[in-house]
């Protein structure tokens, strides 16, 4: 009888996951939290009715799962995008191999109208999963019936390769069709190849710089399908692991440069870019998304087949430490890179350099302006987590507090779609090292608005409230503050350079 192996109990030693406790965060009771399942359902599954929650006005479990309201944003992001991807394809079938409380699944399934695979290696995590996917609506006082009824129409799958129970149901309401297990997601990934089991959506919400799931994930996604890549190695991005970033991404990132994180999430979508060439895959960024907390690094990648891979857009980055300026460098120039910024010096200044890793874009404008276009259609905007709470408010506030970039959806969606401008270098310079040149400098978006009518591409940066990313170099930044009326300051070289003959 299904129903009684929902009280199975298994003896598991969670694998290490060196950021979890630091990152762990117990969910809270809110004042204003919907009511509780009914209490036979909460002792059937063995799950605290405190544990409720909400996004986006779906109610779920976190149960004993590790969960952050805060990435919300990056649920949002990929429900959206896998929506898009239904409307477009006709089929989403989603497998989420990383899924904690069963949150993402959920969310797709509920959000999206996805076929699910929902696992997570814990099998502790059964329970609040097998809930919060099988009630279609938990807030809902009569489910015990339902539920039961639910429960026998699901049946245990051993697809071929793996020697764990899968359970399977076609969900009521929806007619979506749910998995749940309790499998490694390498080995899942291995055996959908095998068994010719594709997806449209793969999704890894990995800890740390876990990137053995990247190449069988590219084995098992559908041609033209998505893949949502996670890491939250800020040590690694930060230049100061060299040897784990080596050993994780085949990149070595220097240390000490302004844009670090913008590098964290180069380095994961530069591994994905070469692990699909080497398969025959062109794979392109959908969008990238940093989030201070953790740090966590996102990215959204779209996989088609292709025997031209964007190798122009997989290379250097070099960092000019006199200029605060980034630039790309191509592999054929990697002896003579040196900084021809400013102009300044026919010999140059020698480059910090970074790579190999993605050079391109962060973001595709069309895919975006789709995703913007559907937040829009559904009304979403916004904190995912706001329920008009006590909670959620002090939750927004405290975002709102650390100003490091947008936190709402259409804010983020907003930056993004200016960042997704090809011709921007990558990289940003931070608004106070122009004070470094010049006796002031002007509010970011005035210098935004004054680069783009003078030809230049200019934007905001998602991962850093107070910087712009531009085409330009500081010669011609400097140049277009001083035509705002800037005062230049008399020590700087490159004022110079400007205002001389
Ligand atoms: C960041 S949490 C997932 C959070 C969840 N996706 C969400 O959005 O709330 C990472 C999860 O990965 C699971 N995990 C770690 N290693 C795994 C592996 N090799 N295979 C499958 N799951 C694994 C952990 O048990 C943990 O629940
Ligand atoms: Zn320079």
């Amino acid at each position: 009888m299904l129903s009684c192996n929902l009280h199975a109990r298994h003896q598991f030693h969670p694998p290490t996951q060196p950021h979890q406790e630091g990152r762990q965060q117990r969910t809270r009771r809110r004042a204003s939290a919907p009511p509780a399942p009914p209490s036979a359902n909460a002792e059937q599954f063995n799950v605290q009715p405190a544990e409720l929650n909400q996004e986006r006005g779906m109610p779920f479990l976190t149960g004993p799962a590790f969960y952050r309201p805060e990435s919300g944003l990056s649920r949002d992001l990929s429900t959206l995008a896998a929506a898009v991807h239904k409307r477009r394809s006709g089929s989403l079938k989603v497998l989420d191999l990383m899924a904690g409380s069963g949150i993402r699944s959920a969310r797709y399934m509920k959000q999206a109208g996805a076929d699910v695979w929902c696992n997570d290696l814990d099998p502790r995590l059964r329970e609040t999963q097998v809930m919060n996917l099988l009630c279609p609506d938990l807030e809902a006082k009569d489910q015990s019936s339902n539920e039961e009824a639910l429960l026998s129409k699901a049946h245990i799958l051993r697809p071929g390769g793996l020697n764990r129970d899968v359970w399977e149901w076609e969900q009521r309401g929806v007619g979506a069709n749910i998995r749940v297990s309790q499998v490694d997601a390498t080995r899942i990934l291995t055996a959908c190849f095998l068994n010719e089991d594709f997806y449209d959506v793969i999704d890894i919400d990995s800890f740390g710089s876990d990137s053995r799931f990247i190449g069988s994930s590219l084995d098992a996604v559908k041609h033209g399908g998505l893949l949502y890549l996670t890491s939250t190695d800020g040590f690694s991005a930060g230049g100061h692991r060299p040897a784990r970033s080596l050993a994780a991404y085949g990149a070595f990132v220097r240390a000490g440069l302004p844009s670090s994180n913008e590098n964290g999430l180069r380095m994961l979508i530069g591994v994905a870019v070469r692990e699909g060439a080497v398969r025959g895959l062109k794979v392109t960024p959908v969008f990238s998304l940093y989030s201070f907390h953790g740090p966590v690094f996102r990215a959204m990648l779209r996989v088609t087949r292709s025997s031209q891979w964007p190798h122009k857009d997989y290379g250097f980055i070099g960092y000019c430490h006199v200029h605060g300026q980034t630039s790309k460098v191509p592999w054929k120039d990697l002896s003579g890179a040196v900084c021809t910024c400013c102009g300044l010096s026919k010999k140059g200044k020698p480059l910090s350099l970074s790579g190999p890793i993605w050079t391109g874009p962060l973001h595709d404008r069309d895919e975006l302006q789709s995703i913007a276009d559907e937040a829009a259609a559904r009304g979403w905007q916004g904190y995912s987590f706001d329920d008009g709470s006590q909670w959620s408010q002090n939750k927004a506030r405290e975002l709102r507090s650390k100003k490091n970039g947008p936190q709402r959806l259409e804010d983020v969606l907003q930056v993004m779609l200016g960042e997704a401008d090809e011709r921007l270098k990558p990289g940003f310079m931070n608004m106070e090292y122009l004070g470094k040149h010049l006796m002031s400098y002007p509010p970011r978006d005035v210098l935004i608005a004054e680069l783009r009518s003078k030809g230049f591409a200019a934007s905001r940066s998602h991962l850093e409230t107070k910087a712009f990313r531009t085409s330009a170099t500081l010669q011609e930044i400097i140049a277009v503050c001083i035509g705002l009326g800037v005062e230049p300051r008399e020590s700087s070289d490159v004022c110079k350079s400007i205002t001389a003959p």
